[in-house]
């Protein structure tokens, strides 16, 4: 896979970079702003040593899930603005994606300016399943620039026009990130420094079998909490109350817990609470006896400290998904808890992306902690899983 920094060397003063970026920041449902801008420092340094190399840089990236035509409340406005503070210098945004405003401010750029193209998913055509019609939009984001260079890793595992295909249009590279993230995913899939622990956690259990399935067998322990430990506690014949509950999924935790029960570490206690609510009535029960009219919305302090213990011997360590509803008071100490065990990790500490990074972020702990915070929720699980990621495969061609 060829670098942006080879790029960089050859020269790529006066020239058109096509960057993809990965800028889905969480915006505040009411005001718009950025709530986290880690996506954005994160893909600072490629920007920045491209403009500081003369390109002329133009920005493409998506916010949120649009329905395939321009939208104002996913506009990247708020997005280049902060773009623009962090680099110190302008960030302006076409008015379009590869249309006539974008083509026409390509054309303008100066060496070494950076514009930002409107949200790519504005264009159905971008995550459409069907070849030609990502293709035709592929052909005109390849027509605004000379050469691509792809540092959205947390959109890599997409087929998407602006990730995928616009690859096979134009001389491509790697950006900084993705180099980065690749080569801390490595370490964890290739001959990791054992005792090797994976916690994982998140709502939803049918979005994590397959990574379940592919890291059993290379990992000495898997604990797991938040919302999809409950389908894995009803799987071993124990009552979940209105805790969330994938009931089509209970027969392959049992199988999992059958394989590869003494690796797997479930809860031994859960916060409940009778409504899903910051000022709801919260109490501690045993993981084996919710009762009927409670939902489970963290874990407990009981767990907290064994899974903390299990964290105190790793010396690499995985983790993602959040350990409960953190985003609420009373149901964030068990994902506190386990994001200050995984910070005093000696050896390789991973956060995987997406809500768990976030969480790092909102609960005020230091990111240097970590070995490395992954930009990449669904993608870094993707890789681990073993998955062909399309983005990445088109880079290494
Ligand atoms: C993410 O937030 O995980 C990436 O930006 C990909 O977004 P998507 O899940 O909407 O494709």
């Amino acid at each position: 896979m060829r670098s942006v920094d080879e790029l960089i060397a050859d020269g790529v003063s006066g020239r058109r970079v096509l960057l993809r970026a990965d800028l889905n920041v969480p915006l505040d449902k009411v005001t718009r702003e950025i709530t986290d801008d880690g996506r954005i420092r994160a893909s600072l340094p490629t920007i920045a040593a491209l403009r500081d190399a003369g390109a002329r840089v133009l920005v493409a990236a998506h916010l949120g899930r649009p329905k395939g035509e321009p939208d104002p409340q996913f506009s990247l406005a708020p997005v280049a603005a902060r773009l623009a503070e962090l680099l110190g210098s302008p960030v302006p945004l076409a008015a379009d994606v590869a249309g006539p405003d974008a083509t026409a401010r390509a054309a303008a750029l100066a060496d070494g300016e950076v514009l930002m193209l409107e949200n790519v998913r504005f264009e159905a055509a971008e995550t459409s399943k069907d070849d030609a019609v990502r293709g035709e939009l592929a052909d005109r984001l390849a027509g605004l620039a000379d050469l691509y260079v792809d540092d959205a890793f947390g959109a890599v595992h997409r087929r998407h026009a602006s990730v995928a295909d616009v690859a096979e249009r134009l001389p491509h590279a790697a950006g900084r990130l993705v180099a980065r993230e690749l080569e801390v995913l490595t370490r964890l899939t290739e001959d990791p420094e054992r005792p090797y622990v994976v916690v994982l956690g998140g709502s939803k259990v049918s979005d994590k079998l397959g990574v379940i399935e592919a890291l059993l067998p290379k990992v000495d322990r898997l604990l797991v909490g938040g919302g999809m430990c409950f389908t894995f506690l009803a799987a071993q014949g124990h009552g979940v109350g209105s805790s969330l509950l994938e009931a089509d999924q209970v027969d392959t935790c049992r199988r999992l817990l059958a394989q590869a029960g003494d690796r797997i570490a479930l809860p031994v206690d859960v916060v409940c609470a009778d409504r899903f609510a910051a000022d709801a009535a919260v109490t501690v029960t045993p993981a084996d006896g919710i009762p009927d009219d409670l939902m489970g919305l963290d874990i407990g302090p009981l767990t907290v400290d064994v899974f903390a213990a299990e964290l105190a011997d790793a010396h690499t360590v995985f983790w993602n998904g959040p350990m409960g509803v953190f985003e609420l008071a009373p149901f964030q100490a068990g994902t506190r808890g386990v994001a200050e065990a995984v910070a005093e990790v000696e050896g390789l500490s991973v956060v995987g992306g997406g809500d768990s990074a976030a969480a790092v972020r909102q609960l005020g702990l230091d990111e240097d902690s970590y070995g490395h915070i992954s930009t990449g929720g669904g993608a870094s699980l993707e890789y681990l899983e073993g998955r062909e990621l399309p983005g990445l495969s088109v880079l290494a061609d």
